[in-house]
């Protein structure tokens, strides 16, 4: 039982239809048949990668921590290693974190400056101008 089943992408691709419905996600082997007429986003978008790697088009819809948790019911197993596709990172959401970040540091850098000076001149006043 604990044994992971492999699959060729061959063998995946002949289940392609509404009676037995295989998908390839992140390398792993999913048979949606039962799933069809329940998943939220339609049956035609699933028969349409029936039998093919639907990674790309999984991850762009940005399904959610829910539905990534219903997928391991579908799990039927994982794609032959020989055939296994590097798994992305979500390198977008990191670039645009990264790039807030450094907006951020890049306001931070100057209000330092700024204030010292605001800080300079009330003390020069204070000081020498009493
Ligand atoms: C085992 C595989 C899949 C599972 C368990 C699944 C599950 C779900 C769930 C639970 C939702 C509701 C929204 C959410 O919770 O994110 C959803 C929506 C959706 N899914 Fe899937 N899905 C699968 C595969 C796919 C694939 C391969 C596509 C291909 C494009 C797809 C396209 C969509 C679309 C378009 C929506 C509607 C999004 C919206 O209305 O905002 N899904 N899916």
């Amino acid at each position: 039982m604990s044994e992971i089943k492999k699959y060729s992408l061959a063998e995946v691709k002949t289940h392609n239809d509404n009676r037995s419905s295989w998908l390839v996600i992140n390398n792993n082997v999913y048979d949606v048949t039962p799933f069809l007429n329940e998943h939220p986003g339609g049956e035609e978008v699933l028969l349409e990668q029936a039998g093919r790697d639907a990674t790309d088009p999984f991850e762009d819809v940005g399904h959610s921590s829910d539905a990534r948790e219903l997928m391991a019911k579908y799990k039927i197993g994982e794609v032959i290693d020989s055939e296994r596709k590097q798994v992305k990172e979500k390198i977008p959401d990191w670039s645009s974190g990264n790039d807030n970040a450094t907006s951020e540091n890049t306001m931070k850098s100057w209000l330092i400056p700024i204030l010292l000076a605001v800080m300079a001149t009330i003390i020069y006043r204070f000081y020498f101008l009493s």
